[in-house]
């Protein structure tokens, strides 16, 4: 379940439940003043009643006190029957609780009637109030409560979800920001900064990541200026090494041993130098200091040179290699130098991983508004899960060929693709073998 609708739904509940008890309590008081007021109402009814027997003393007429007590009985339901006492016996006042049972639970009410009055000295009231009509009136109430307290709760809890979800949205947007902001620095983009997400503790979290995202990139940046200065400096000597002993071969004075010797260097000095060559080169992609200078140039020629560069070290290895230009390509905006490395990397990959006696072939065709350059070899191919990987820096797969080799080819190649505005990729199966292209647009 989504965070913010977790949100939502605890703060619809926590205002649900407080509505809920403030209801009762509320429902509770209402409850106790709804008795007292009907102890008010049976006290008013009986002072009422007494100050109209004295009225009607001093009238000297008891009619008013009858008059009085029917006006009272069709006001209070509940009074289920009146008399009064004059002329010496008690006479029922008529109409009163007609439709009221005359049940036991009667609650006798007297009136005495005063002393102190003249010819009516004797005048007293009777009344019966029902004690199942008062429950009921008290009931009926207690209902009307509880269905205003339903119809408040249910339009609380509907307010209460219309305001929460907002505020878990608002809270979750800002947890799924930071969330993506630690997805990508996962991935290596550390040089993201997040925007000020308010002062509370997600603002601090937020602040804490920027912190650490500032701090990684500058380890980061450190790590990167470190191997570019040390490969920098790593290769003038290889270089220096390299021409020496190359020179030392050349020469007839060698003898055969030592001669197996100084191939062996020279062999692990080259790759060292192809080693130290490619992790400069990534240093610099990396820094943005890699120096790219395209002009309008054929693509025709540098992958037909590059074939046949090729030709030689595939023929000794046992393969055949073979291209396919179609020579209607337009000249194309690109880094000759750069291209070059591309597809250096894709026919000696090609050359690592196919066995003897397999074939390469290296075409250059127009699909679309792309010239696509391909590699395709007969080799031992790739898993659907490795070629998504083998495109990142130092990402090599296990191969039974036990081809050498840092996995830093394809990045390269991948990031110069780029800075053309061109695709990369590769369509590969294993054991059948892999056609690697890149494609540049032909305006
Ligand atoms: N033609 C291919 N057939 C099968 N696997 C390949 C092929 N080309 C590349 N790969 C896989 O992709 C990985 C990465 O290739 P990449 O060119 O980046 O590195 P590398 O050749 O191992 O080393 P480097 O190019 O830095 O000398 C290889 O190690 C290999 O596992
Ligand atoms: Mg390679």
């Amino acid at each position: 379940m989504k965070l913010s609708y977790k949100l939502a739904l605890v703060l619809s509940l926590a205002a649900s439940l407080s509505v809920l008890l403030s209801s009762m309590v509320f429902l509770g008081i209402e409850y106790s003043l709804l008795k007292n007021s009907e102890i008010k109402t049976e006290s008013a009814m009986k002072t009422g009643v007494a100050g109209i027997i004295r009225e009607a003393q001093l009238a000297n007429d008891p009619l008013i006190l009858v008059d009085y007590l029917r006006l009272l009985g069709k006001e209070h339901k509940e009074i289920g029957r009146c008399r009064v006492w004059m002329n010496g016996k008690w006479r029922d006042v008529k109409g009163i609780g007609a439709n009221l049972k005359k049940d036991n639970a009667l609650i006798l009410k007297v009136f005495p009637a005063s002393k102190t009055a003249g010819e009516l000295a004797s005048l007293k009231a009777q009344i019966w109030l029902s004690r199942s009509a008062i429950e009921n009136k008290i009931s009926a109430m207690r209902r009307s409560l509880f269905r205003q307290m339903e119809e408040t709760s249910g339009v609380f809890i509907f307010l209460g979800i219309i305001f929460a979800l907002p505020i878990g949205r608002g809270l979750s947007r800002r947890i799924q920001i930071i969330e993506n902001a630690v997805a990508k620095i996962g991935e290596g983009k550390a040089g993201m900064r997040l925007e000020k997400l308010g002062r509370d503790e997600i603002g601090r979290l937020s602040e804490g990541v920027n912190k650490m995202a500032e701090r990684l990139d500058e380890i980061d940046r450190i790590k990167k200026d470190f191997v570019a200065s040390v490969t920098h400096e790593l290769r003038s000597p290889l270089g220096a090494i390299e021409s020496h002993v190359s020179h030392i071969l050349s020469g007839k004075t060698v003898g055969e041993e030592d001669r197996k010797s100084l191939s062996l260097i020279l062999n692990n000095v080259n790759r060292l130098s192809h080693f130290v060559s490619n992790l400069l080169q990534m240093a610099k992609i990396e820094r943005g200091k890699l120096d790219f200078m395209p002009k309008i140039a054929a693509l025709s020629p540098i992958v037909e040179d590059g074939a046949l560069f090729f030709a030689s070290a595939a023929q000794k290895a046992g393969m055949k290699l073979d291209y396919k230009v179609d020579p209607q390509i337009p000249p194309l905006r690109l880094d000759p130098d750069l291209i070059t490395h591309v597809l250096a990397n894709f026919v000696s990959n090609a050359l690592k991983f196919t066995r003897p006696g397999g074939t390469i072939f290296v075409s250059l065709e127009r699909v679309g508004n792309w010239a696509e350059c391909s590699v395709k070899d007969t080799g031992i191919g790739l898993e659907e899960k490795d070629v998504k990987r083998i495109f990142a820096p130092f990402e090599r797969i296990r191969n039974p060929l036990k081809a050498t080799g840092v996995g830093l080819g394809l990045a390269i190649s991948k990031s110069i693709i780029e800075m053309h505005k061109g695709e990369i990729g590769v369509e590969s199966k294993p054991g059948v073998g892999s056609r690697f292209y890149f494609r540049l647009p032909l305006k």
